[in-house]
């Protein structure tokens, strides 16, 4: 399905836009009117996914610093958070410390610096969609993630918070918790997490790249206008709030 024009003369900022949701949701905003700027750490990936309408920009959103300048040069109407890691899968009391520290700088810290940064140049305009991609992992707790699961659960408070802080200003904040998807994501995780994910979604099958930018996109939209501060369930079935 294709809404013509529902994102014309809107400008979004795509975290992890050079590859797997980020970029499918990137792509979409542009095929319905919208332009995006991608950004990643990847260089390569970021050359391949250049388009019309979708500028790439080599920025690692773990550094604060070259967040606020770019989301100042941005000026973005949309921000979709999507870069995120998934850390080694292994017991809490065996997590490397190193690790755990990265998966929270880049799944949480760097979201809060681009909501930080962006929330501000949205008010001005009296308009603004933040989504911000959690995951089941922060509802549940899966076993064997307890950096990302911790990691997402924080998104998804975090996204609360700032929607209320916002609800008055035309901006909304949504998070979306999705359960497994395939995509590079995967490369990151040993089969067995693999197959656990898969045993824990009722509907018996993974999400779809399309199927998580067709959430965000109606969250980056004017529809969404009555809903803010909240975690969009798309999990086959799995959450049970
Ligand atoms: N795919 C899934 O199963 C799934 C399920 C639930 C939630 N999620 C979440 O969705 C988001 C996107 O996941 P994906 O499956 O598209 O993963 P992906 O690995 O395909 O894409 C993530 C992108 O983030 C980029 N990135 C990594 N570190 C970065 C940094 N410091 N600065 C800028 N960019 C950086 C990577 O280069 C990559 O292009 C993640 O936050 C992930 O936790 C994914």
């Amino acid at each position: 399905m294709n809404f013509e024009n529902r994102f014309q003369s809107r400008r979004a900022v795509v975290t992890g836009g050079a590859a797997g949701l980020g970029l499918g949701i990137a792509a979409r905003i542009v095929a319905e009117g919208g332009t995006a700027e991608i950004w990643d750490i990847d260089p390569d990936a970021l050359a391949e996914a250049a388009a019309p309408g979708m500028t790439p920009r080599q920025i690692d959103v773990t550094d604060a610093d070259a967040v606020a300048d770019a989301m100042a040069a941005a000026d973005p109407d949309i921000l979709v958070c999507s870069a995120g890691i998934t850390g080694p899968n292994t017991t809490t009391w065996d997590y490397p410390i190193d690790d755990w520290l990265k998966v929270q700088n880049l799944n949480l810290n760097a979201i809060f610096f681009c909501c930080r940064a962006a929330a501000p140049i949205m008010k001005a305009k009296g308009w603004g969609r933040i989504v911000n991609i959690a995951s089941i992992a922060g509802k549940d707790g899966n076993p064997n993630a307890s950096a990302y699961s911790a990691s997402k659960a924080a998104v998804i408070g975090l996204t609360k918070s700032l929607g209320k802080e916002l609800a008055e200003t035309g901006v909304t904040a949504n998070a979306i918790a999705p359960a497994a998807v395939k995509t590079a994501i995967f490369d990151q995780m040993t089969e067995e997490h693999i197959n656990f994910m898969l045993s824990k979604i009722p509907m018996g099958r993974f999400g779809t790249v399309e199927e998580i930018a067709a959430m965000a996109c109606f969250l980056a939209s004017d529809e969404a206008s009555f809903t803010t501060g909240f975690c969009f369930d798309q999990s086959g079935g799995r959450a049970v709030y």
